[in-house]
């Protein structure tokens, strides 16, 4: 059948891991889809800075968007740039064209509520996220899809891979927190503005996914309390280790006497806990559902080609014609009212 022609926006970290990825696994993708997938542009600000990735013969590097927007051949529009207007420009336009959108985009997604969602479905198109949270981890989809007929009880994690490397390599390495965050941001791992992490909103973004998902609520964003690392010193690390317990930033949502009560903030992890034993970029989850019982999922929360796992997952369910809700609920059951924030709970 047809193949699924795709345009990238961005050639940065997940988008060079994304082409890496659709290359080396060219073959087997379209032996197990009986389709192929094949990258028709991808949008740049500069050429120039891109002579030396090595992309398909039939990948052209263009500045325009509208090339690509405007492409009725262009069946899907893969956002890897970041931030928040720009994306939210290209990505409406992509839908308002026809469209699949797949985003690894937590910031913009979180901030601008539901209305991306609400486009998606009026247009009967998908816009898949599975990379926005977690990296290789199928978070998504688990509380999408897997775990959808459980009442969730709660949710808790480390989803933020650069504050969890950087708290890491301060504990098992002795490195000061500027150098280890030196060393996130340039193995990829930070946002490009890394305020976002060490400071637990890109946390906040993704705990706030989740808890759409999970509860079919928006929760609104800006009113969950949040903390980051950017305050913890070696010598809080060092303290909690003698007492036989680990600094661990975590994203939480639980259920409470029947409110959702939500939170981010470093925290102490007794060493015997799994959660505790995450070291570096890696991420987990650890969810409780009333059927399921307690999972826990565990892996690279960032990095080129993780996150690309996680996009080619989106292409994957577009390119099979997977029609997935894409929040999960259906439409009307998406709860806009304000939930309680933790203090008045
Ligand atoms: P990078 O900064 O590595 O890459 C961003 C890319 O977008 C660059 O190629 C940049 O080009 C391009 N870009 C920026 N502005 C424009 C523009 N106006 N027009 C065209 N291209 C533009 O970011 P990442 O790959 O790390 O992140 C991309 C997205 O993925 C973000 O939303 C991030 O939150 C998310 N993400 C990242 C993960 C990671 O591990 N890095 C993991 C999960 C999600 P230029 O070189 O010109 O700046
Ligand atoms: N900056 C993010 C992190 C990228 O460090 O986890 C993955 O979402």
């Amino acid at each position: 059948s047809k193949k699924l022609t795709i345009a990238i926006a961005g050639l940065g970290t997940v988008a060079g891991g994304l082409v890496q990825a659709l290359q080396e696994n060219a073959q087997w993708i379209t032996q197990r889809l009986g389709r192929e997938i094949s990258i028709k542009y991808i949008l740049v600000r500069n050429p120039d800075k891109y002579g030396s990735v090595k992309l398909p013969v039939e990948t052209k590097l263009t500045t325009n968007p509208d090339t690509l927007i405007g492409d009725p051949e262009v069946d899907v529009f893969v956002e890897l740039i970041g931030g928040i207007e720009y994306p939210r420009t290209l990505i409406t336009q992509a839908l308002n064209n026809g469209k699949h959108v797949v985003t690894a985009n937590k910031a913009l997604l979180a901030e601008t509520g539901t209305e991306l969602f609400d486009l998606a479905n009026s247009k009967g198109l998908t816009l898949g996220y599975e990379a926005s949270v977690c990296g290789a981890i199928p978070i998504i989809q688990v509380l999408r899809d897997s775990l959808a007929g459980n009442q969730l009880l709660s949710i808790a994690g480390i989803m933020n891979g650069t504050s969890n490397y950087i708290l890491s390599e301060m504990s098992n390495n002795g490195l000061d927190f500027a150098s280890a965050l030196k060393q996130a941001q340039e193995l990829g791992y930070a946002e490009a503005d890394p305020t976002l992490d060490i400071e637990g909103f890109d946390t906040a973004h993704k705990l706030n996914l989740l808890i759409r998902l999970a509860w079919g609520v928006h929760y609104p964003y800006a009113k969950l309390p949040v903390a980051g690392v950017s305050k913890i010193e070696s010598i809080d690390i060092h303290f909690a280790k003698e007492l036989g317990y680990r600094i661990k930033l975590l994203g939480q949502a639980r259920i409470q006497d029947g409110k959702l009560e939500a939170e981010v903030a470093p925290a102490l992890v007794r060493n015997t806990m799994l959660i505790a034993s995450v070291e570096g970029a890696f991420n987990a989850v650890h969810v409780q559902g009333n059927a399921s019982g307690s999972l826990f999922f565990h892996g690279k929360g960032a990095g080129a080609l993780p996150t690309a796992s996680a996009v080619l997952s989106d292409l994957v369910n577009i390119a099979r014609g997977t029609n997935a809700s894409n929040m999960g609920f259906v439409e009307d059951n998406i709860q806009k009212a304000e939930i309680l924030p933790n203090e008045e709970a």
